[in-house]
């Protein structure tokens, strides 16, 4: 039986895509992270390797398996996380930022672990870099940046400061406002608005289905 594959609408193309949390170090023995699973980032590496494209998948610590053909890059810190984006990016014609990258990490790691003392106790943290706004301060005229944003309240407009102050192609909102979307869930409800302007709000879907709209809309803006 002869194999007739279609042409594929990304062949071609190189993506990057950040997924995961960033777990800052405190001492060897304990870190700040968040509750993100990666299934978003993962789902989106995953239908962009079907669609054609070569992927490459930096990843905060999950518990998910590498989606098949997609290149995996393992990162555990904010830091991390940047310099593999920093690395991949240039060659990238579209790069999706959906890793709930830490804001805040220590400003030093504890060499042996913290004992407890007092009754109180607080460390001190510093900013991370946003990986995304660096990306985007370089990206070039025909690089596609797609980010992510968590709100909630005033949504719309605080994700349209995100795009701007990103310089992105689009920004993904996640809805807070339906059980079942957002962290640790297999579905997802989002509101894309494009650097033009347009708001597309979808359904309360999978975030394999979420994944494929998101690359539509990549498919859509790369004719
Ligand atoms: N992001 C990033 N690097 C950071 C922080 C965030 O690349 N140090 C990216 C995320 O991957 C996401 C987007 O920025 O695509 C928005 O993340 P979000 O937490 O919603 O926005 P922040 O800019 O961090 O602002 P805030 O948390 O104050 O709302
Ligand atoms: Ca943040």
């Amino acid at each position: 039986q002869q194999n007739l594959e279609l042409p594929k609408p990304l062949s071609g193309k190189k993506a990057l895509v950040s997924a995961g949390p960033t777990y800052e170090a405190i001492d060897p023995v304990r870190f700040i992270g968040n509750h993100s699973s990666g299934k978003m980032g993962y789902a989106i590496a995953k239908r962009l390797q079907e669609l054609g494209a070569e992927v490459t998948l930096v990843s905060g610590p999950t518990a998910l398996s590498t989606p098949q053909g997609v290149q995996r890059v393992d990162v555990t810190s904010a830091k991390q996380m940047l310099d593999a984006c920093e690395h991949y990016f240039p060659e990238a014609d579209i790069t999706v930022m959906s890793a709930a990258v830490a804001d805040y990490t220590p400003e030093e790691v504890a060499p042996q672990k913290i004992k407890k003392k007092e009754e109180h106790f607080s460390i001190p943290l510093t900013k991370t870099t946003d990986i995304l706004a660096t990306l985007g301060g370089s990206k070039k005229e025909d690089q596609l940046l797609i980010g992510f944003a968590l709100e909630t309240n005033n949504e719309i407009e605080h994700a349209k400061n995100k795009l701007q102050r990103k310089n992105l192609d689009f920004i993904v909102l996640n809805s807070m406002q339906d059980k079942g979307a957002g962290f640790a869930h297999d579905t997802n409800k989002v509101t894309v608005i494009s650097r033009n302007g347009d708001i597309e709000s979808f359904e309360l879907k999978s975030k394999d289905e979420v994944a494929t709209d998101i690359c539509n809309l990549v498919i859509r803006e790369l004719k």
